[in-house]
């Protein structure tokens, strides 16, 4: 079987050998094995199928796909479970054609030694789905077209259960992983920035925000965003940021409200992430804001439309580095980076004398657990 983890252990192993393996010399070497296989099997521009299906393009191909060719229906099947024609599954069947795929009616031994199987597959690499020769960006992006058919067949109707093998028969050069799925891409990418990019559609009211947030927040973060005992505030601090100890939360030091978003949507509530919905998100950043008294309507809907329509206050304090225009880096040329010193380096202090470092270790001078 070919989904026998045996054949495809055979079959990753031997693919590591074949890496790099499409030079000059294997493509050569290739075409004197494919002399074994051309009583059955045509490739090149006027390849037509004969006992065996053409084999241009077939390396990332799926399995039992070529036009006009009646295939056996094992093999038809194993196509439309998602198996792939790529380095490693090519392996494992031209080893052991009747172990690999049982009840597929190509009548051949196998290949017996691992650089036959190498070299055939460089040769058989060397021709595109048309049969000309293949351009090499041609051959590296195969891995790219294997993943588009895999997803086709994907969607063409497999149930979930044989993604495991379309995992397996997706593995790209070394027989491992697949490409991700649009939808677990989507999955993923979930980040939204300060210009709205990234907003899902939704809404949500400062109102509801709070029967959310009174659930599923205030437990650390405090009825009002003071927190309980070490979590983190997330409302207050106004005017403290020049303070001894500043207190930074949203409404005090946040630059963009996108951040609360994501955030909350990414990481919150802490231990149960990813759990609230895009409409939750939205009615519990309306409700941030309502706390950190940046709105003062709890009937105010926080949406995709007019999110950023809302400033936070201490956007301006963040800026673009400007220090090329401050007159004391203006003034300089570049920078010196070697011999700028002339004459030999001269030790002038040691740090034990600075003081960097203290003396006995002991608790008094330790500086661990002593910067706030
Ligand atoms: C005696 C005839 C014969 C020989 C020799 C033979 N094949 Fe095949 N091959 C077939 C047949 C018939 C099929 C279709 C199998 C099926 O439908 O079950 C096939 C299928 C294949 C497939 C799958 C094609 C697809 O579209 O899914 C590949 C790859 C392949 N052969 C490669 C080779 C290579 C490489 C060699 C030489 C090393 C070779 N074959 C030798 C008859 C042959
Ligand atoms: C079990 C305790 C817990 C719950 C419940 C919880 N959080 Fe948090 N929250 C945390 C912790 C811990 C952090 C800091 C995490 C870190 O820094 O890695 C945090 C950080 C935050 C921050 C960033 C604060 C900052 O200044 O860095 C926001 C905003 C936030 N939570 C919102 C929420 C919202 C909204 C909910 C309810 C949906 C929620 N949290 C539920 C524990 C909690």
């Amino acid at each position: 079987m070919w989904k026998s983890p045996k054949s495809l252990l055979l079959a990753a192993a031997v693919a590591t050998v074949s890496i790099g393996a499409a030079q000059a010399q294997d493509i050569a070497a290739g075409e004197k094995v494919f002399a074994k296989c051309k009583a059955c099997h045509m490739v090149g521009e006027n390849a037509k199928n004969r006992v065996g299906p053409i084999l241009n393009g077939i390396v990332g191909r799926a399995a039992g796909t070529v036009d006009g060719f009646k295939y056996s229906p094992a093999m038809a099947k194993a196509g439309a479970d998602g198996l792939l024609w790529d380095e490693a599954n090519l392996s494992g069947y031209l080893r052991d054609p009747k172990g690999f795929l049982k009840g597929n009616k190509m009548a051949f031994a196998g290949l017996k030694k691992d650089e036959e199987v190498v070299d055939v597959i460089a040769y058989l690499e060397s021709f595109d789905a048309d049969g000309k020769p293949a351009t090499p960006a041609k051959q590296s992006q195969a891995p790219a077209g294997a993943a588009a058919a895999v997803t086709t067949a994907d969607a063409a109707g497999p149930s979930r259960e044989t993604t495991g093998s379309v995992t397996e028969a997706a593995g790209l050069k070394l027989g491992l992983g697949r490409t991700a799925t649009p939808e677990e891409i989507a999955a993923w990418d979930t980040d939204v920035r300060p210009d709205g990019e990234g907003l899902p559609e939704g809404s949500g009211t400062v109102a509801h925000g709070m029967e959310i947030y009174d659930e599923r927040c205030a437990s650390c973060h405090g009825d009002f965003g003071e927190a309980i005992g070490r979590w983190p505030v997330l409302a207050g601090g106004q005017g403290t940021l020049q303070a001894e100890r500043p207190e930074k939360t949203i409404g005090s030091y946040w630059p963009y409200l996108s951040t609360v978003f994501d955030y909350v949507h990414r990481a919150m509530p802490f231990g149960d992430a990813r759990s609230l919905s895009n409409d939750d998100v939205y009615a519990l950043t309306a409700y941030l804001l309502y706390l950190n008294d940046i709105v003062d309507d709890e009937s105010f809907e926080l949406s995709k439309e007019n999110f950023t329509s809302i400033r936070l206050p201490n956007e301006d304090n963040f800026f673009d580095d400007d220090r090329d225009e401050e007159p004391f880096y203006a003034d300089k040329s570049e920078p010196c980076m070697t011999d700028c010193k002339p004459g030999a380096p001269e030790i002038t202090m040691h740090a034990a004398v600075l003081d960097v470092t203290p003396e006995d270790g002991g608790e008094e001078n330790a500086s661990g657990g002593g910067i706030d």
